[in-house]
């Protein structure tokens, strides 16, 4: 059995940054769950899949195969094959993500390669239930938070860095959706597990984070 960190948390929170430079300190592997979830919307997307319709999401996963490989200790995400990890961080596959994880057969379809993952492996697994539902032993569990006008803005400086245009007014509707959505969804809704340590990062500088998450880390 691996060390098992779990952090869950609202869209935009900080979650990867924070993981990935976790792991790197402790040398564990950073286990991205949100990309998971992204390369199956980057499938439905690709079949034209309405996500509003649960039955053909439910059925386009018969053909999906997701999995994972490390390269350099980088997560690259694999769809039927062929690595996605670069078509995953925009606004159309993050929103497709929301929508499509609320429906069943798409989070049975990568509960077993998280598990295992943990299994295996010392990791620190960000996501939405990993606390609460795929690792509810985890040594540590920690609940990342920020305002929506905070995650907002670094979304919206994560994407215009990378030369993408975009809207802050229409980042922060969207978060806002995203999170009502996550939060109320029936199956394995967003929420604090009563173990979990809460960090409301709104305040904080990324090496505080750090060491506020790493102080309960072995
Ligand atoms: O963390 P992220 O923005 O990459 O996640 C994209 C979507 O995937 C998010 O809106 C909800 C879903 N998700 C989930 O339901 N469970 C997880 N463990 C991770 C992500």
């Amino acid at each position: 059995m691996g060390y098992n960190v779990a952090i869950d948390g609202p869209a935009g929170a900080g979650k990867s940054t924070i993981a990935r430079l976790v792991a790197k300190e402790k040398g564990y592997i950073y286990v991205d769950t949100g990309a998971m979830y992204r390369a199956l919307a980057v499938h439905f997307l690709k079949k034209g899949v309405a996500p509003e319709d649960t039955d053909a999401v439910s059925g386009a996963c018969a053909d999906a195969d997701v999995s994972i490989r490390y390269e350099d200790g980088v997560q690259q995400v694999f769809l039927n094959g062929e690595n996605v990890t670069g078509m995953l961080r925009t606004e159309e596959v993050g929103n497709m993500a929301s929508m499509t994880s609320a429906v069943p057969a798409v989070r049975e379809k990568l509960l077993e390669l998280q598990r295992t993952l943990a299994r295996e492996n010392d990791v620190i697994m960000d996501g939405r239930d990993i606390g609460t539902n795929i690792l509810p032993d985890a040594d540590v569990k920690i609940y990342l938070t920020a305002s929506a006008e905070t995650r907002a803005k670094r979304r919206y400086d994560e994407l215009t860095e990378k030369g993408m245009e975009c809207d802050l007014d229409q980042i922060e509707r969207d978060i806002r959706e995203r999170d009502e959505r996550d939060m109320t969804r029936e199956i394995a809704p967003l929420k604090k597990a009563q173990d979990a340590i809460l960090v409301d990062s709104s305040h904080m500088t990324i090496p505080e984070v750090i060491a506020e998450i790493c102080s309960h880390c072995r």
